[in-house]
């Protein structure tokens, strides 16, 4: 700087910077703007320095009057910055609470909850209903083979239900169960009577799709052995259940025929104007007791196999089966 500064010119431009300084940090919104601002004013490159910069011009004794000057600037500064920030932080804070406040008054938004598939809480229902007559649960596997599924049920090589048609092969002698009934078999291997069970599951038949078949479909084993077990205890119980499950419908057995059961019935229910079959059952033949090495003298009982998808169907009044699995969230919904 070529001109000669003055001590009354240095302290002017000090008063007018403090004054500039003042006038900016409180027109100053933020944080961040106030820091600019401070490196601004009081930095090392900052405006104060510039003005001190030329104090060097000014004779010795007159230097340490504008550095107390330029001290207390500095201070009047900081303490602005200061309480600026204190102001700028409770304003941001006052604007969150008030954006943030909870409205106890809007109205609720709503989580959605998943919730059980109407194949399952079918089956859940059958299953605590006959749970409601002491009877217990028993599983067996989806894979099986063929002593289980067919032979020890007496179902014999030339029987149709072994058509290839029907049954899903797989490698080894092995298959996709076509019923729940195998279960009867691995239950009482390890099981002495007397047993009451049901069994839950999926069983697999190679059928065409349409509004009342499917190759996976869904069945609920009933079986009970004791010492002097009818006819009549079958019909008790299934009567006693169906009127559980479905109220007053109307209710007939008609006769039929299974391997595994002499003699053998089936039930259906009236709905709809129609009489629909939901189960298959009888009295197990003496035969497959005997093959579990049980005296048929001593035990006898009862089994049957319910289509759970029938329930269901009749339960929520759903006329095709097709429904049940395409997982259309707007009908699945509804249950
Ligand atoms: N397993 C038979 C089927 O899937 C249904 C059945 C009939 C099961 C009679 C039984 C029974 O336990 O006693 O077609």
């Amino acid at each position: 700087m070529s001109e000669i500064v003055s001590l009354q010119q240095l302290t002017r431009e000090l008063d007018l910077l403090e004054k500039e300084a003042a006038k900016e940090i409180s027109a100053s919104n933020d944080a961040d703007g106030l820091e600019k601002l401070r490196v601004n004013l009081l930095g090392k490159k900052g405006r104060l320095s510039r003005v001190l910069g030329t104090m060097g011009q000014l004779p010795g004794k007159e230097r340490p009057l504008v550095g107390q000057r330029a001290n207390l600037l500095k201070n009047q500064v900081q303490k602005l910055l200061a309480e600026r920030l204190q102001v700028v932080k409770s304003i941001k804070m006052a604007k969150l609470i008030a954006e943030e406040e909870i409205d106890i008054t809007a109205p609720p938004i709503g989580f959605p909850l998943g919730h059980r598939h109407p194949l399952i809480s079918t089956t859940e229902r059958i299953v605590d209903l006959f749970c409601g007559l002491g009877y217990s649960v028993a599983e067996g596997p989806e894979i099986e083979n063929d002593y289980y599924n067919f032979e020890a049920l007496n179902i014999p090589l030339d029987h149709p239900a072994r058509d290839m048609q029907d049954t899903f092969y797989l490698e080894n002698n092995l298959l996709l169960r076509t019923h729940t009934s195998p279960v009867q078999i691995r239950f009482l291997e390890q099981n002495p009577p007397p047993v009451r069970i049901v069994a839950p599951g999926r069983v697999y038949r190679r059928d065409a799709v349409d509004a009342t078949h499917s190759p996976v479909f869904h069945q609920v084993e009933v079986l009970a052995i004791d010492e002097c077990l009818d006819f009549s205890h079958l019909r008790g119980t299934v009567l006693a259940f169906l009127k559980a499950f479905f109220g007053d419908l109307p209710v007939r057995f008609r006769a039929s025929y299974f391997p595994f059961t002499e003699p053998s019935a089936e039930v259906d229910v009236q709905w709809r104007g129609k009489w629909l079959e939901v189960m298959g059952c009888g009295m197990v033949d003496p035969s497959v007791l005997e093959g579990l090495g049980l005296d048929p003298e001593r035990w006898s009982g009862f089994a049957a196999g319910l289509g759970v998808e029938r329930f269901c169907m009749v339960r929520h009044g759903i006329d095709d089966i097709r429904r049940l699995y395409t997982s259309d969230l707007r009908f699945l919904e509804q249950f």
